[in-house]
């Protein structure tokens, strides 16, 4: 199955530059938090506010699984996606997985404001990336290529992305 997986922290710009790239290569672009609203009718930090954050692993899980069967697609993932090792392993087994980095001031500053990320709901989101980006390291060490988006073009990191080698 050919499928390019996009993971990395929130604020990497997964779903921009993805979409981008997969109109560069003709394929479908996926969006899995989009996928999960969708289906659930609500906002992601809705399903975080009433049900926690286990319950949306569960979902997202699923939702990977159900996209995975699929090819010729870029999924943008949600930043939590690569906390269960069977999330991992699917991505490997169906695609190439490839993360998307940016500095914690870059992060910062993409992700400021917006409310939407339940995660970074908290007095001190500076503290917070950082906490979660030490302790997700080796998880997103794992994807098949790293691309740096801080210094690079939306345009620039779909065009890398549409580019990296096929399995
Ligand atoms: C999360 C990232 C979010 C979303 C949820 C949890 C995370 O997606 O899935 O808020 O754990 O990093 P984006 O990376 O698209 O913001």
């Amino acid at each position: 199955m050919e499928n390019i997986y996009l993971v990395g922290f929130m604020g990497t710009g997964k779903s921009a530059a993805g979409r981008l790239a997969a109109t560069q290569l003709g394929w479908k672009f996926v969006d899995l938090d989009a996928l999960i609203e969708h289906a659930q009718g609500c906002a992601i930090a809705a399903i975080f506010s009433r049900k926690g954050e286990e319950h949306f692993r569960g979902l997202e899980h699923a939702a990977l699984a159900q996209v995975a069967e699929g090819s010729r697609q870029v999924v943008a993932c949600g930043g939590g996606i690569v906390i269960k090792p069977e999330n991992i392993a699917l991505m490997k087994r169906t695609g190439v997985m490839v993360c998307l980095n940016a500095s914690p001031e870059v992060i910062m500053a993409r992700t400021a404001g917006t409310g939407q990320r339940p995660l970074l709901n908290v007095p001190d989101p500076r503290q917070r990336i950082a906490e979660l980006l030490a302790q997700r390291a080796p998880l997103y060490a794992q994807a098949d290529v790293q691309i740096d988006t801080s210094h690079f073009s939306l345009v620039e990191v779909a065009a890398q992305i549409a580019t990296v080698p096929l399995r």
